[in-house]
């Protein structure tokens, strides 16, 4: 029997941090069972980025050196870049055609964004913003995708394709199949601050960051400020060090609680003892970005490859389509 078929797509934010890596492992671990299509969304990121788009290239160089160093793998998985499959872009315009206005402007990431961002001095309010969604949905329609894995924040985004294909199919002839969501389940990492790790707010760890920046990030994590010395009893229920330690050195968890709150470690040590842990995580990540980054057009290879791939599938959707709707 044929897997199913999933799709999932990354907007180029350049390189990524600590936080995306388990986004990275869900994936790769999904590379076995399914049938995998993962793109960068490149056309999505231009969407907040259009007055300077000068960084777009690198930034997509960067990430998918991330990807690939986080094990997905261009022989099994289908790896490319969205705008190198130019049938998105009529997938988009043909939904575009049938897609109520409102429901696009009842998706509640738009208005809460249009905001955010404007508040940030970004003007968003634009047609092409608004159509974010409907160009998420043709990404994942086009593939005829089975399920999408994704965070809980993309729901509305799923939702708003299930009603695309619906309509599509009940206007013309059933097409599309209605995906499912994959909920990945990733650890809520905070940045080094406490609040959510983010390169905007600067306290993110990046993946394959150097032994020296990860030790210093390390440092600056957040700890409980009621403790001055090594003796004073700890709360680490209100320390960054302590929800790392829940996530990456799960069977320590218990002794280090116990210890922090008797007095009995400092955070100096407990911090080393993080240091430590992640540094064999990012070791393998360090090296293996760093090949792909040196070998000549290797990046750009893999990436000329899947789209060559993911070009034959969308002919034969967008064929289809144009069928159905008598174009
Ligand atoms: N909107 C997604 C995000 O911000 C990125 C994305 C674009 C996507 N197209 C997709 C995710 C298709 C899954 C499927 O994370
Ligand atoms: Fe946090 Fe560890 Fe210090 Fe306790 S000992 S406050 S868990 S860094």
């Amino acid at each position: 029997m044929a897997k199913d078929r999933i799709v999932s797509g990354m907007r180029p934010t350049g390189r990524l941090h600590l936080g995306h890596l388990h986004v990275l492992e869900n994936w790769a671990g999904l590379q076995e069972e399914y049938d995998c299509y993962f793109f960068v969304a490149d056309w999505h990121g231009l969407s907040t980025t259009f007055e300077d788009n000068s960084g777009m290239r690198e930034n997509i160089r960067q990430m998918v050196a991330d990807w690939l160093a986080a094990g997905l793998d261009p022989e099994r998985s289908v790896l490319f870049v969205q705008s190198h499959v130019p049938q998105h872009a009529e997938l988009h315009l043909l939904f575009s055609m049938i897609t109520p206005l409102s429901w696009l402007e009842r998706v509640p990431t738009f208005k809460d964004q249009v905001q955010q961002l404007g508040m940030q001095g970004k003007d968003i309010n634009t047609y092409g913003f608004l159509g974010y969604p409907l160009l998420q949905a043709a990404d994942i329609l086009m593939y005829k995708a089975d399920a999408v894995p994704v965070g809980e924040d993309q729901l509305p985004h799923l939702e708003l394709c299930r009603e695309t294909a619906r309509r599509f199919n009940f206007l013309y002839r059933p097409v599309f199949p209605e995906p499912q969501s994959l909920l990945s389940r990733v650890p809520l990492l905070p940045g080094v601050d406490g609040r959510k790790m983010s390169k905007s707010y600067s306290n993110d760890i990046m993946l394959g960051s150097e032994e020296a920046e990860l030790r210093s990030r390390v440092n600056d994590m957040i700890t409980d400020p009621a403790r001055i010395r090594k003796t004073d009893p700890g709360h680490p229920e209100v320390c960054v060090v302590h929800k790392y330690q829940g996530i990456y050195n799960e069977s320590r968890l218990a002794g280090i609680v116990e210890e922090c709150r008797a007095g009995r470690v400092g955070c100096v040590s407990c911090k080393k003892e993080l240091a430590g842990i992640l540094e064999a995580i990012m070791l393998p990540l360090r090296e293996r970005r760093r090949e792909f980054l040196a070998r000549p057009g290797c990046i750009e290879e893999v990436l000329r490859h899947g789209a060559e791939r993911a070009r034959l599938e969308a002919a034969k959707t967008v064929e289809q389509v144009r069928e159905v709707v008598g174009m």
